[in-house]
């Protein structure tokens, strides 16, 4: 037994960027021994939202069990790492300079490698743990905090084609969700509730929602519009709480133009990338990660575009779409074998642009 583990390589892995705290065990051959994410969900609930110092309050309190979790699930000890990596940004510095010393700590007592990972690009490297996908890659990174379209060349090589110039999908569909009484996470109740919308097409003449930068060039995206649309239409429903077919009708129809807004965007960065890498690859894929996709009409509305246009769409798997260590750890692996490791000095982040490069924008939901 002891022969087999130190055969390959253990990375631990820790997120505490938002509002999970989390921590896994992952090997090199691409095994996934433990995966423990704790979610603050209802620590948060009551507020409607994440309160980053309770946020950070919460990781110091959880993160050494969360750790310990990881390693006894992977029946493994501290003794068996080859090396911990930890998410150093962009998100809530508070959370973040937990998990990130917890890992610096961890480094320097068993004389092991600390990796500092950027959390988008956790998300982005996740289809090359849980599916083998060759690079180069078209990304749709959608979360709470990011909405972006980028390339992914290389480990540490994106080229960010475009960006939200205000919410991310995802905060646009928090929002929403608190403005109709639903609880937070917005996302996946706005999925839920959706589901009892009897009537799609009359769902959506009820509730007709903008479709910002429709048809424009490049590939930003804007979801205020959406958020203010769906605001309107509360304040013409009667006063009090709301009735649940109105809630479920509205919700339809915002799950809906969110995955239109999104294929709108994608299918010319789609055009793009055949054009200019479509000779790099064997098998052009769209991967989309981070918490929204999750989402089934998202990823089906995407999946339809993507053959369309002779690409193949790769989503991770549900418990790898959200925050998780598994993402992290893999990320430090691909760092560890490119020989590439971070001292203990380095400092967190909390902004950290996957594409230096990329031209600024300035917007409210713009983190990265
Ligand atoms: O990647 P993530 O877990 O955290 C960030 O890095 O932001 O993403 C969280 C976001 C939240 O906005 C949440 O509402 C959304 O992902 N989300 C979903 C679903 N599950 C989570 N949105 C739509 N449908 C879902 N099933
Ligand atoms: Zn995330």
């Amino acid at each position: 037994m002891y022969r087999f583990i130190s055969m390959v390589m253990n990375v631990l892995g820790i997120e505490t960027s938002c509002d999970e705290t989390a921590a896994a065990i992952v090997t090199d051959t691409r095994e996934i021994r433990s995966n423990v994410v704790l979610s603050q969900l209802e620590t948060h609930a009551v507020y409607g939202g994440i309160v980053p110092e309770i946020a950070a309050r919460a990781h110091l309190e959880h993160i050494d069990k969360v750790i310990q979790a990881a390693l006894s699930d992977a029946g493994i000890t501290f003794d068996d790492l080859d090396g911990v990596a930890a998410t150093c940004g962009p998100g809530l510095i508070g959370g973040v300079m937990i998990g990130m010393m917890s890992a610096k700590a961890i480094a320097a007592a068993k004389g092991i490698p600390f990796i500092a990972i950027n959390h988008l690009e956790g998300h982005a490297l996740t289809p090359r743990l849980s599916d083998d996908i060759a690079f180069p890659y078209l990304l749709l990174l959608v979360s709470g905090g990011h909405t972006q379209i980028l390339v992914a060349e290389d480990v540490g090589v994106y080229k960010r084609w475009g960006t939200t110039l205000d919410d991310a999908a995802g905060e646009c569909l928090d929002k929403s969700a608190k403005m109709m009484g639903l609880p937070y996470p917005g996302g996946p109740n706005i999925e839920k509730i959706a589901k009892n919308c009897n009537n799609p097409v009359t769902a959506r003449e009820r509730f007709p929602l903008p479709s910002p930068l429709k048809g424009r060039k490049g590939h930003d995206f804007s979801f205020s519009g959406l958020k203010t649309a769906v605001r309107t239409h509360i304040e013409k429903l009667p006063k009090g709480d709301l009735d649940p077919k109105d809630v479920a009708d509205l919700s339809y129809a915002l799950q809906n133009q969110t995955a239109k807004i999104l294929a709108d965007r994608c299918e010319s960065a789609m055009v793009r990338f055949l054009e200019e890498y479509g000779e790099k690859t064997d098998n052009p894929t769209l991967v989309i990660c981070g918490g929204v996709s999750a989402n089934q009409t998202i990823r089906e509305t995407l999946d339809d575009l993507a053959q369309k246009h002779g690409m193949t769409i790769n989503a991770p798997p549900l418990p790898l779409c959200g925050d998780n260590g598994a993402m992290i750890a893999w990320a430090g692996i691909e760092r560890l074998q490119r020989g590439q490791n971070d001292p203990l000095n380095f400092q967190a982040r909390p902004r950290w642009p996957l594409d230096p490069n990329a031209a600024p924008r300035h917007g409210a939901g713009v983190k990265a």
